[in-house]
């Protein structure tokens, strides 16, 4: 089973109270009556299925009662620690200043990554569109030195983490702020409360949880009305079928899965002859070992050959795939790429039917994963 630990430098490198129940109506089917434009960047040399990309605007989706764009942008790898070198910063400005140009409205961050620098990144890209996007940010971590020492929930480090989250966003609010990961230590009720202290402070306006159980999701979200939780979810892993996700629904809690792309693996760039090496994160995750990409692969085969049939690429399909199975799911796959960017965002125009969807499911079922988290692993906080 993999261990899931959260996303941080590796050593090596180191009130909504109302009725939240006004989702859209659920539908098999995404992605109708979107504009579409074409791409004006050249197929990647790469490219596994010959394809017609297209790029779309991204409609709305609702997470609780925050609006935002049905794909988001996840600015974690922008910074070093994950699966490329860090990023020119002005790039990444400029990266997610053509998000926004494209549509997008939902941009994630962290206090952890980084540390730091990737708020300052997401910061200073967005302060001249600051109240036409949702900035989201997650705290839960100490840091010495500039790496993590451990989890983190007490309030009066929350109080502090805002503080410095808000300074380097450059903003007075944080739309949706998570905590990273649970602190067995300090119980959820009192981050609850904590946030909800900084709701009523009006510097954030909307509390997540990250790979929390379904008891813990409960348990914050009576103290304080959870507008979504952030966990793992992609055609890979999708351990959180079980139970986090119907919990969601009962409870009218939004999902952003991060991981959507189960970092690249599902964009088809890799083979089961790919290795990793520190300081890419990949080499320490269970199913990027050579055994279990021998046995992935043959998921990929079968998302490679159903998006050559609808002539989209394996990331719009696997993107567009998640967005299908509930309206309030809203992916936010990262990349430092703009081709890949526009690539993703094509995801708003790939539509399933409802037996598309059977067939997928059927297909999926009976392949073997490697390195996957067992459905059980989603009782307990990650
Ligand atoms: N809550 C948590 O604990 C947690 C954990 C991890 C991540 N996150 C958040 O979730 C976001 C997404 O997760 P993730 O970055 O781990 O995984 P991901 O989105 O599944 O994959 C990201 C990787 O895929 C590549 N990629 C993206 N689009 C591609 C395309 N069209 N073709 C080929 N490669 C493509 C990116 O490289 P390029 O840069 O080359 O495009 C990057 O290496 C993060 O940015 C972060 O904001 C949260």
């Amino acid at each position: 089973m993999k261990t899931n630990q959260p996303h941080l430098p590796s050593k090596a490198q180191r009130s909504e109270g109302v009725s939240r129940r006004d989702f859209m109506t659920t539908s098999a089917v995404v992605g109708a009556g979107l504009a579409v434009v074409p791409l004006s960047w050249a197929s990647r040399a790469d490219a596994t299925a010959m394809v017609s990309r297209t790029a779309a605007i991204p409609k709305k989706r609702k997470l609780g009662l925050l609006e935002v764009s049905s794909q988001g942008l996840g600015c974690m790898s922008m910074v070093a620690g994950f699966y490329n070198p860090a990023r020119p910063k002005a790039d990444m400005v400029k990266l997610i200043r053509s998000a926004v140009d494209q549509g997008v409205t939902f941009f994630d961050t962290a206090e952890v990554y980084g540390p730091f620098t990737s708020e300052e990144y997401v910061g200073e890209a967005l302060v001249p569109v600051r109240n036409k996007v949702v900035i989201a940010s997650k705290f839960g971590f100490d840091f010495q030195d500039g790496r993590t020492t451990g989890r983190n929930g007490r309030p009066e480090y929350i109080k502090q983490a805002v503080e410095g989250s808000l300074k380097r966003l450059q903003t007075d609010h944080i739309d949706l702020y998570y905590l990273h990961r649970v602190d067995p230590n300090v119980p959820v009720e009192d981050v609850a409360g904590a946030v909800k202290e900084l709701i009523q402070a009006g510097k954030v306006r909307h509390f997540g949880l990250s790979e929390a159980a379904p008891d813990t999701i409960r348990r914050a979200h009576a103290v304080q009305p959870l507008t979504a939780l952030q966990s793992e979810y992609s055609l890979v892993e999708r351990a959180v079928e079980n139970e986090i996700l119907a919990t969601c629904e009962e409870l009218g809690i939004g999902f952003v899965p991060w991981g959507p792309l189960h970092r690249a693996f599902l964009s088809g760039i890799f083979d089961e002859n790919t290795r990793f090496t520190a300081p890419d994160r990949r080499a320490s995750v269970p199913s990027f070992t050579p055994e279990a990409l021998k046995a992935n692969v043959a998921l990929l085969a079968v998302i490679r050959d159903r998006a050559k049939q609808k002539g989209v690429t394996p990331a719009q399909f696997s993107l567009a795939w998640l967005q299908a199975q509930k309206p309030w799911i809203v992916p936010i796959p990262g990349t430092t790429n703009p081709q890949h960017l526009t690539e993703n965002l094509g995801a708003e125009a790939v539509t399933f039917t409802p037996g598309e969807l059977r067939e997928i499911r059927t297909a999926i079922a009976t392949i073997p994963l490697q390195g996957v988290r067992s459905p059980e692993s989603v009782r307990k906080d990650q």
